[in-house]
């Protein structure tokens, strides 16, 4: 039997003649026949291996969109990142990279580096009280955001208005856990904020670290949301980025005061380490609507106490110090911050200083002037002073705080009265700090 290879060696052979010098066979010019050959060859692969080629490309590129190839983990990551990281839920937001439409609205207010691309950012915390308000701005510039929260403190209701934007997300989600995202920013505020809370659920080791190994891996900017309790009972005032603190390590407060003060150090460290873009804010006692009712931090808990007609409940002498920033104008620090090319640490509260007594008689004011005060003993370690020092956040961010404490109490009691009558669940104080 003779297959189709060898017909062709047969019409190659007849076709061929001998050289009359050398002997050797040649091709006759005339012929057609290697011309035929070779057509037949690519008709065979253009017939036969081109579709199984194109076939084999297609299965390749879908096993590789579906299994996308990761960064191999490394140094401190891999412990908080299992090698097995494909197991880890992976979200992605997909954005084509358009100029914000809705910047042309807050004339003014978003500081210039800020305007321009839209972001990918992830909120951790942001469903809390500083979060939330964090996330409406965000929003309102043309950003895409994820918020990841856990709901420890923060509400769903805080976030509602945003449910059903396409540029919005929410993931419940414990940052103690790790997570794969793809993102451009991370804004860092996830932990429980008041003693009634922090002591059950002590986050900011473990979170920071594993949003910091995120930022590391999607090379993303991170922000640390840092608090002046760093300072602790502090021996310096008012109190400058350059002071190192007097904190107890054992205190029932240190949970979060040491927490806070290694969450700074990884962040440093991770900086240095790994070259991530970290940015630090120490955030001093800050107060606006959408405050947990009773979480025990003295500004709700006055105006919750005012509101209900109960005695405001003042610790120790009523003389400790505090000033009291309002939330919009922290909001406005952080993202300076953010898009600033300072690291920090900058101190963002209103130096504004008020002792407790201060801050009960204006809560009267603004709410009831028979509101009655009550004296109960002071809790431990609690700072005698707090005051914040803003020359550097005014001179490298350009930011000072516009809202005063008798323009920004108003607007709170207008939130929680709404809140407190028309949900009558919240009650019952734990605890108190004068954050
Ligand atoms: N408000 C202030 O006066 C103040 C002062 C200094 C520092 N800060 C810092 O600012 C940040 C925000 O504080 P806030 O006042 O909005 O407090 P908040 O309690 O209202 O918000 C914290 C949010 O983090 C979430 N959260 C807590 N643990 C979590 C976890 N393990 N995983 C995911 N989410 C978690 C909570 O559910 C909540 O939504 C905190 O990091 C806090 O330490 C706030």
């Amino acid at each position: 039997m003779t297959t189709s290879s060898d017909s062709s060696e047969l019409i190659h052979r007849s076709t061929s003649t001998r050289n009359p010098i050398s002997g050797r066979k040649q091709q006759s010019p005339s012929s057609t026949s290697p011309l035929k050959h070779t057509t037949n060859r690519i008709t065979n692969i253009l017939l036969y291996r081109v579709p199984f080629l194109l076939i084999g490309i297609a299965i390749a590129s879908i096993f590789f969109l579906a299994f996308p190839l990761t960064d191999s983990p490394d140094s401190l990551d891999s412990l908080y990142y299992p090698t097995e990281s494909s197991t880890l839920p992976t979200r992605r937001i997909l954005l084509e990279e358009s100029t914000s439409t809705t910047t042309t609205k807050n004339n003014g207010r978003v500081p210039g580096g800020v305007r321009g691309k839209r972001k990918r950012i992830v909120v951790t915390g942001g469903a809390g009280f500083v979060g939330s308000h964090l996330v409406d701005r965000l929003i309102e510039r043309g950003d895409s955001v994820i918020v990841l929260d856990n709901m420890f403190t923060g509400r769903k209701d805080n976030l509602l208005h945003h449910l059903g934007n396409p540029n919005f997300e929410l993931i419940r989600h414990d940052v103690v856990e790790p997570i794969l995202l793809e993102v451009d920013q991370i804004y860092h505020l996830a932990c429980p904020a008041s003693p009634v809370h922090y002591k059950y659920n002590p986050t900011n080791v473990m979170g920071t670290l594993n949003m910091l190994g995120l930022a590391k891996r999607i090379g993303a900017r991170f922000l640390l949301t840092s608090t002046s309790e760093v300072y602790g009972d502090p021996l310096q005032h008012p109190q400058a980025e350059t002071y190192w603190g007097h904190v107890n390590p054992i205190g029932v407060r240190s949970c979060y005061d040491e927490g806070k003060r290694t969450a700074e150090t990884l962040a440093m460290d991770y900086h240095r380490g790994a070259g991530i873009e970290v940015r630090i804010a120490r955030i001093f006692n800050t107060y606006g609507p959408r405050m947990c009712l009773d979480d025990g931090r003295v500004v709700s808990n006055f105006v919750a106490q005012a509101l209900r007609k109960e005695p405001l409940t003042v610790y120790g002498d009523g003389k400790q110090t505090r000033s009291f920033q309002y939330v919009s104008d922290l909001v406005e620090g952080l993202m300076r911050l953010m898009e600033g090319e300072h690291i920090g640490p900058f101190n963002l509260g209103n130096p504004g200083e008020f002792t407790m007594l201060e801050l009960a008689q204006v809560v009267q004011e603004t709410i009831d002037p028979n509101a009655k005060i009550e004296f109960r003993p002071n809790t431990e370690d609690d700072p005698h002073k707090r005051k914040p020092d803003i020359s550097k956040a005014k001179e490298l961010l350009g930011w000072q705080p516009n809202v005063s404490l008798r323009e920004g109490l108003p607007r709170m009691v207008a939130d929680f009265r709404q809140r407190l009558f028309g949900d009558s669940k919240g009650s019952g104080n734990s605890g108190v700090s004068t954050e």
